[in-house]
Order: C-alpha cells, then structure tokens, then sequence
C-alpha cells in the first residue's frame, strides 16, 4: 500500500485524490476540534469553507463553529477550541465548522474515496481504518496559511508508526517526504507538547492565551473512533 504525503493545502490537487483514502490533518487545531465534537456526542460535524457558506447550512438547531485569525467568529456559538465541544455543548445536535485551514483541506479532499480527519488524539485509529479501507492513502497535512506546520508533519510520522506497527512492518512504502515525517515522529515522540508549543501555530495561540488548546491537541490516542466523511458530513466510524 502506497502512503504519500502532501506537506500543506497548497500542493494539493485532483488528481492526487483519485481512488485514494484521503487522510486530513490539521492538528491545532481543527481536526482535533473535530474529533472531540463527534466523540461527545455531536451528530455530525460539516465543513464549511466560508463563514456565509456556514450561516447558508445552518438549520434550526444546529451549531456554528469556527475560527478567523484563531478567535471565535462574531455571532458564531464556539470557536475552535476543542474543550468547547464537551458533550453538554454538543450531544445530538449539527455543528457546521469553518476554519482557515482546516476545514478548506477537508474540501480538497471531497474526490478521494474516502476522507477521514486525523489528528494526535485519534491517529490509531485513523491508521487501523485507513488501511481496513485498503486504498492507496494520500494523508494531507493542511498547514497554516499554505505553508507546512510541524505539528501536522508529526501527526503524519505518527500515522505512518501505525500503520507500519498494524501491518507488522510490512507493506506499507512512503514518499522521501514520509519517511521525513516518521523520523520526525521517532525523533520527538516523547516530546510531542513541547513541539506544539514552540511551533509556529503553537506560538500563535499562546499569544492569545490559549495554551490550554495546544495541551489538550497534544494528547495521544484518547479517542478511538474516526471522523469520517459522508456527503457533505463527517460522522463518526470506528
Ligand atoms: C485552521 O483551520 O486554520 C486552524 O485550525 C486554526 C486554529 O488554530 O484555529
């Protein structure tokens, strides 16, 4: 099974999508977001590129999140901080989600196969359905602002440990920008929060005082089911 890495939303295109497993990245914080929403109970996350784009899907019940600039949008009931999305916020209804990064490479992906949203705290699973889907993976780091950000290549590396660990080792090849990323993974394992933390995004939220967000992204493997794309919503799949 071929798994190719795509450093950052820019690089992206079409025909790399094509009867693939799309893998969506976006580790601080939008697929971490994600993640937890479902996870508590939230019936279905959509992605929403654009801020009148989620105004436009919104139906009575449903919640908006989102972000512009890492601040909650005006008007919107969350921003993007996945501590918001406890299971008292969230359980049974629609969140429609817009982020600067994030949700836009979810978007890209929608001509893949199968999409799915990774990030630190569901990369196991990720990997284990992933290569139960048996297609070809192309797993997109979405960056930030279309430029690589380090947390997403990590999650990438950490993918990658998993799939390899599931498969016994064997039958999993990678691009030089793979294999990259699992030395990254190797490397910094043991130091994940201190990577977020002096990351370029990392640095960026703890100016506006949200080093709790970067603490929670960092946490690994505490939720075991995936988002996983259906029409236009992410649902969730184990
Ligand atoms: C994004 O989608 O750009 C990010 O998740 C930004 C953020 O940290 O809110």
């Amino acid at each position: 099974m071929m798994v190719q890495v795509i450093s950052s939303v820019n690089e992206a295109c079409v025909a790399k999508f094509h009867h693939r497993t799309a893998i969506v990245i976006d580790v601080l914080r939008a697929t971490s977001t994600i993640a937890t929403a479902l996870s508590s109970g939230a019936s279905s996350v959509i992605p929403a590129e654009t801020v009148m784009d989620a105004k436009a899907l919104q139906r009575p019940g449903d919640l908006l999140g989102g972000e512009r600039f890492c601040r909650k949008i005006s008007g919107f009931d969350y921003g993007n901080s996945p501590a918001e999305y406890a299971a008292d916020a969230v359980k049974g209804r629609r969140v429609i989600l817009t982020t600067t990064n994030g949700t836009r490479a979810i978007h890209k992906s929608t001509r893949a196969e199968h999409v799915l949203a990774a990030s630190l705290l569901n990369a196991e699973a990720c990997a284990k359905l992933a290569l139960e889907l048996r297609r070809d993976i192309v797993i997109m780091c979405a960056g930030s602002h279309d430029e690589f950000a380090i947390e997403d290549g990590l999650c990438a590396g950490m993918l990658l440990h998993h799939m390899r660990c599931l498969n016994g080792g064997a039958g999993i090849e990678t691009d030089d920008f793979g294999v990259a990323m699992e030395s990254l993974y190797a490397e910094r394992r043991h130091r994940i929060e201190e990577l977020l933390m002096n990351s370029a995004s990392g640095k960026r939220l703890l100016k506006l005082g949200q080093k709790q967000d970067i603490e929670f992204c960092a946490r690994t493997n505490t939720i075991r089911e995936v988002p996983y794309l259906s029409g236009d919503q992410l649902v969730l799949r184990s």
